[in-house]
Parts: structure tokens; sequence; C-alpha cells
């Protein structure tokens, strides 16, 4: 006899990237907002447990942007981004359990906090955490504080590039590399406040330190995001533990 207690419900993680809450994407917002909510009530529906972990997008911006002009302190600054990415993650934790989802009233703080509540809700909603990293990083940490074996990065470009595709048109997509080759583009070193990139070098080097595979990919596209959580082949980078 199977004890109830004893199945563990698979757990996904996912960064919803700053970039998907930028004002470039705020016409398809609402229907991108609607599909999310449709997808955790699938997740929900079918045993699955979920821990998003929001990024800052406009209000990170715009409030870095502000504070800059009276401060330039790193740490000082990326604690205003970490508010802002506290304020996106309210806005969709009440969206879910505006339509009955099981998701924390609490947005946690830490990622261990966060997988403590992944035992007792089914969806559990988060910003960021401590200056020095972006909320790639956290879900990196997430993913090893909740023993997932992956983290999928939703991000606003399609595939993790050989070189920075904003400043080399030439740059060529990258379907799938190992966390070595890719710490190798991205650097180890950490970004600064506001600062953007395909993935954060910092979620590259916890996810080595951890082992923990990722699948990079364009989060607008709600139905390539649930391709690579079903593990079935997706658009986007998958990223190797080796
Ligand atoms: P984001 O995670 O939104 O970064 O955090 P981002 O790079 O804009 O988004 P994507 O993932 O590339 O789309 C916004 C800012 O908040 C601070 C940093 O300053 C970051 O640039 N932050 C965020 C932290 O310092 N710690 C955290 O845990 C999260």
């Amino acid at each position: 006899m199977v004890d109830i207690h004893a199945v563990v419900m698979p757990t996904h993680i996912i960064a919803l990237g700053g970039s998907l809450l930028r004002p470039e994407e705020a016409e398809q917002r609402p229907i991108w907002f609607g599909q999310l909510r449709q997808m955790a009530v699938h997740f929900e529906g079918n045993g699955r447990k979920l821990g998003i972990v929001v990024g800052g997008g406009l209000p990170a911006r715009e409030g870095i942007t502000l504070a800059r002009a009276s401060f330039t302190d790193s740490y000082r600054l990326d604690n205003v981004g970490i508010a802002a990415t506290r304020l996106n993650a309210t806005i969709l934790q009440q969206s879910l359990l505006d339509i009955g989802c099981d998701v924390s009233p609490v947005i946690p703080t830490t990622t261990i906090e966060a997988a403590e509540l992944l035992n007792s809700h089914n969806i559990v909603i988060m910003g960021g955490t401590t200056p020095g990293h972006t909320t790639d990083a956290v879900a990196v940490a997430l993913a090893r504080d909740s023993s997932a074996s992956h983290c999928v990065i939703a991000t606003n470009v399609s595939h993790v590039h050989d070189s920075d595709p904003r400043s080399n048109p030439e740059a060529k997509p990258i379907e799938e590399i190992t966390l070595g080759e890719l710490a190798e583009i991205t650097g180890t070193e950490a970004l600064g406040p506001g600062e953007s990139a395909a993935v954060d070098p910092i979620a590259v080097k916890w996810a080595m330190q951890a082992s923990i595979r990722l699948a990079v990919l364009d989060g607008r596209d709600l139905s390539g995001l649930e391709d690579a959580l079903e593990g079935r082949p997706f658009v986007g980078t998958l990223v190797k533990v080796e």
C-alpha cells in the first residue's frame, strides 16, 4: 500500500524574468497574465508544486533610476530592486489567490523559507532575497533548497546566444550547452544593480555548485514554458550539468 504522505509531489521552479514585466511587453500582458493563471491552475490540478520567482521589471528600473539621483551604493540600489521584485511577486500572488489557487499567503524572503512553504502550499511566489544577484539566482537557489533537479529561466529572448545579440547581429542561438560552457559566456561575476543579461552569472555559478539543470526560454510564449516544465522538447536553450 502506498502511504499518501510518502508521495512526493514534483516541484517545478521558474524564474519569471523582470524583462517580461517591462513596458515593451505591456500591450500583450493582460493575455499573458491570463495564460499564466491558466497554467498555474492546470499545474495545481495535476498535483505539481510550483515555485515562481518574479523579477523587478518596470518598478525596478524606475526605482533604481530614481534612487540613483540621491545615492550610488550598489547594496542600497539592489535593495530598491528587491522591493520592486516583491511588489511584482505580490501582484501575481494576489492574482492566483483571487482564482482560488493554493498559494502561500506569505511572500518569503529567503529560499529556505520558500522551500518550507512549498511543503504546505501548491504554489509559492517570491521576489528577491539579498543584494548581489538577480531573481535568476534566487530561482536556482530555490531549486536547490526544494530539491528540484532543474530550474526554468523565462526571459525575453528565445535562447542563450554565443555572444550578446544586442551588440552582435551575428550572434548565434544555442540549443544545448553545459553549465561550464555557459559560465564561459556569462562569466561568474555579479551584475551591477538593474543590469541585465540573458542569464545572471551568479545563477550560473550557483547552478554549477548545486548541479541544477537550466532551461532558458522566451517566457512570453507560455506554451513553450509549459513544454519545458512538462519535460517535452522546447524552444530555447537546455543547459546540462555536464
Ligand atoms: P531582477 O531579477 O528583475 O533582474 O532584479 P533583471 O536582470 O532586471 O531581470 P531579468 O531576469 O534579466 O529579466 C532587479 C534588480 O533587483 C536587485 C538587483 O539590483 C537587480 O538588478 N536584486 C534582485 C537583488 O539585489 N537581489 C535579488 O535577490 C533580486
